[in-house]
């Protein structure tokens, strides 16, 4: 007897713009049913058109949120669970570099809040419908977190000075987010064990996109756009994302790092367990009053 194939769903923060473009493009190709959470309603309309003109599929849904805004994480979380979809795959792709000091309306510095904590909100408010869709099917759910090998720039995470209120340099405070996503993973894989959901974490490179090209300084005008072209392009920065995506081989890969679609050893600042559940258990209380 053939076995009828059950549809799966994609959730993706991110997709307008960058490696996110061709992240959505790939999930949608794989017939995945696909939500998009994004921002600004012209770029997701746009990319939802592009998307069902290049795949072919019409499963493609859009929720706005403003991920600076942990309440609008939490409604966009709602909203998926409200629509009654499973949900097979979670890529957390949204990431910002500012190259100023900039803070949240929640009272948090804007990389720590969009890089990490929406993610750990999201996530955790997804996390018993990924249990249940990953039950429902041969394989686990996966959980992607769009990280940077630029974690290594922050050797721990400073719970004296989350929001970088101690001096601004772009990279530290954008490693120092992004070390704190490494440690989300870490703990958070340590936590599904049990349960039909994987979690990882990918570096997509150096890549030719918009990032950090939002303010006005002389990084953001001058060093990056000099630099791009010397990148990767989108779709080869979105490659290790969709491999991890779709990989059988990936399946049962629990808190495994990638780049180049390869795996890669954790630094020892991302290895640190006592620190993760140390900052998952400070991340938690900040943000129990957003849960539900
Ligand atoms: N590019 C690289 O070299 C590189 C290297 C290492 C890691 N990464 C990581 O790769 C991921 C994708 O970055 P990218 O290079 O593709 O950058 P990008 O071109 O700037 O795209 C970033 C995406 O995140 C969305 N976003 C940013 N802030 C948001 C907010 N407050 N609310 C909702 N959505 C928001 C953007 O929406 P809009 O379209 O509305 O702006 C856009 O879709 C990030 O996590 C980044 O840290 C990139």
């Amino acid at each position: 007897m053939t076995k009828v194939k059950k549809k799966k769903y994609a959730l993706i923060t991110g997709a307008t713009s960058g490696i996110g473009i061709p992240t959505a493009i790939g999930v949608a190709k794989r017939g995945y049913h696909t939500t998009l959470i994004c921002r600004n309603p012209a770029k997701g309309e746009s990319l939802k058109q592009r998307i069902t003109e290049e795949t072919g599929n019409h499963d493609v849904d859009i929720i706005l949120a403003d991920l600076t805004s942990l309440e609008d994480v939490r409604k966009a979380s709602h909203s998926y669970i409200n629509s009654g979809k499973s949900l097979h795959l979670l890529i957390n792709n949204a990431g910002i570099i500012n190259t100023t000091h900039e803070m949240t309306q929640d009272g948090y510095e804007a990389m720590f809040a969009v890089n990490y904590l929406s993610v750990f909100l999201l996530t955790s408010q997804l996390l018993p419908l990924l249990k249940s869709s990953g039950d429902q099917t041969d394989n686990n759910s996966r959980i992607i977190n769009v990280s940077s090998e630029g974690y290594k720039m922050a050797k721990r995470i400073d719970f004296e000075n989350i929001n970088a209120e101690k001096g601004f340099k772009t990279f530290p405070v954008y490693g120092h987010s992004k070390l704190a996503l490494m440690l989300f993973n870490l703990e958070l894989a340590e936590q599904l064990s049990q349960h039909p959901v994987n979690t990882y974490t990918v570096h997509p490179g150096a890549v030719n996109t918009n990032l950090g090209s939002g303010d006005n300084t002389i990084l953001s005008r001058f060093l990056f756009p000099m630099l791009r072209p010397f990148f990767k392009t989108p779709e080869q920065g979105a490659a290790t994302t969709l491999y991890v995506a779709f990989e059988p081989k990936a399946d049962g890969q629990n808190g495994f790092y990638y780049a180049n679609s390869k795996v890669r050893k954790l630094g020892k600042q991302a290895k640190d367990s006592v620190q993760a559940k140390t900052l998952w258990s400070w991340t938690d209380n900040r943000l129990s009053e957003f849960y539900n």
